[in-house]
């Protein structure tokens, strides 16, 4: 039988080359090969080839396939493992299903590991887990596991980076759930490439999930987030797990939020929220207010939102800073939010709002380091860049949301009740609405409730 050999394939055109070059000879693209391994034609007749290894995420080696019929196919619920954590198990879609590769991306110190040695340890009755730890050593985790005061029995770690050696542990162990962390510490012989580089890391990360797939093991990958905000580089990965969790936060702030970029057994746009402690991170069931600055006096370039991510309303606070700018390109700065988006809402504040800052510097911030990426933050964002243009603040609990469109109307977004609501609860007394979103009674609880069309009665009302 042939052996397994390495390729270098084009990313953007898929083109098959013996050799590394710069250059690809297809397509003329710069920089795009990368190595992947080719396995042998397997007995069954296949042939072998690239897009072999490229779906090793699938199911290893299934009979000639038939057509069925779509009613007949036997179909099980996934059976769901909870992980312990509640708000974990919101993320997941309810819970961890057995074979899944879970990604777990984020900034380092971030608590990704502390995150998945709670969850592992709490799941070791119900899925008995392997915790392989290519960061760390062995006495940091089983430390860390004793100072949160987890249960250590029942897990079992290995201190280990090549992919054939965790292999040949786990088929001997046969795990429940496996922990990667991280994965781009992982590497196989069957590659020259330098560990750490994209094609070990892919390498690897295939390897574990067909091995997921083949065995009905439960897998997560810890991801390093790279300074381009891809996990590991390309985006590849994201493609081969079944879902990518990214943990999020703001240095300086205890809070973190996990949330899912792509699930397969769930819903995206699901946050769960944690507060990290010196008892590793707690659940935080009843986020609604955490992201607010925390300073009740108004302050100019402020304004509170009632955002919705995923099936519960959080009030969060969006700030802009607007300075008159020494460039003759003024800069636009957006953080947990869109840049792109930035740019188009100040173009319709100066068309339709009458309101130019062609001249200023432009950085807008979400407190609390929570991402924002419904379009309800349109409205919001260019109150607070008004009242920071004007050195006004917004009056006292005063709340907002609505999307601006760009013809200068502002346009209702979902659940608009809910959020009236919930700002509602937590005091405020005024709320600049889309009319689309307003109640006829123009009034929740105590709180006003101003209705606004177009973009310009929103700044008149709002300063
Ligand atoms: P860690 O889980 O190691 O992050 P990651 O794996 O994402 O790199 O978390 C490390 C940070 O969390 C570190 O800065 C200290 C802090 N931390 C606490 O505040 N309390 C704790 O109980 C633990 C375990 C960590
Ligand atoms: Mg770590």
């Amino acid at each position: 039988a042939s052996k397994a050999r390495t390729a270098y394939v084009c990313s953007e055109c898929g083109a098959d080359h013996n050799k590394w070059q710069g250059q690809c000879a297809e397509c003329t693209a710069w920089n795009t090969l990368s190595e992947f391994v080719i396995e042998p034609a397997s007995s069954a007749g296949g042939k072998s080839s690239v897009a072999a290894t490229r779906r090793s995420g699938w199911a290893g080696k299934a009979d000639a396939p038939t057509v069925t019929a779509l009613k007949d196919v036997q179909h099980a619920d996934e059976a769901r493992v909870s992980t312990g954590i509640g708000e974990f198990d919101r993320v997941l879609g309810g819970g961890l299903v057995h074979g899944s590769v879970v990604l777990v991306g984020g900034d380092p110190g971030i608590g990704k590991s502390t995150l998945l040695l709670q969850a592992v340890t709490k799941m070791a009755s119900t899925m008995p887990g392997l915790y392989v730890t290519g960061e760390e050593s062995l006495a940091q985790v089983a430390g860390r596991g004793l100072r949160l005061g987890l249960p250590l029995d029942g897990v079992h770690a290995l201190a280990e980076t090549g992919i054939e050696r965790i292999l040949e542990h786990a088929s001997r162990m046969r795990p429940g759930l496996i922990v990667a962390d991280s994965v781009q510490t992982l590497w196989t012989e069957q590659l020259s490439a330098a560990p750490g580089s994209v094609s070990q890391v892919r390498e690897s990360a295939a390897r574990l999930v067909r091995y997921a797939k083949e065995t009905g093991t439960a897998v997560f990958l810890v991801g390093h987030v790279t300074k381009e905000g891809g996990i590991a580089g390309p985006r590849v990965l994201e493609h081969m797990v079944d879902a990518v969790l990214y943990f999020e936060g703001e240095s300086g702030s205890r809070f973190r939020v996990l949330r899912a970029f792509k699930n397969r057994f769930g819903a995206v746009n699901e946050l769960g929220v944690f507060a990290m402690s010196d008892k590793g991170l707690k659940e935080v069931p009843n986020p609604s207010a955490i992201f607010l600055s925390g300073s009740r006096e108004p302050q100019p370039g402020s304004c509170v939102m009632v955002t919705r991510e995923g099936t519960r309303p959080l009030l969060v606070e969006v700030q802009a800073l607007v300075d008159v700018s020494p460039l003759s390109n003024p800069r636009r700065v957006a953080v947990g939010m869109e840049g792109n988006r930035l740019a188009m809402l100040l173009a319709v504040l100066h068309r339709h709002g009458g309101v130019g800052v062609g001249d200023q510097d432009v950085f807008v911030n979400v407190v609390g380091g929570i991402r924002v990426q419904e379009t309800a933050v349109d409205l919001p964002l260019l109150l607070a860049v008004l009242s920071s243009l004007r050195d006004r603040p917004l009056a006292e609990q005063t709340v907002a949301f609505g999307e601006v469109g760009l013809s200068g109307e502002i346009r209702p977004v979902p659940n608009g009740e809910e959020r009236l609501k919930e700002a509602a609860t937590h005091g405020f007394k005024r709320a600049i609405v889309p009319k689309g979103n307003a109640p006829k009674t123009k009034r929740i609880g105590e709180m006003e409730v101003v209705a606004v069309e177009r973009l310009s009665e929103a700044l008149e009302v709002a300063t």
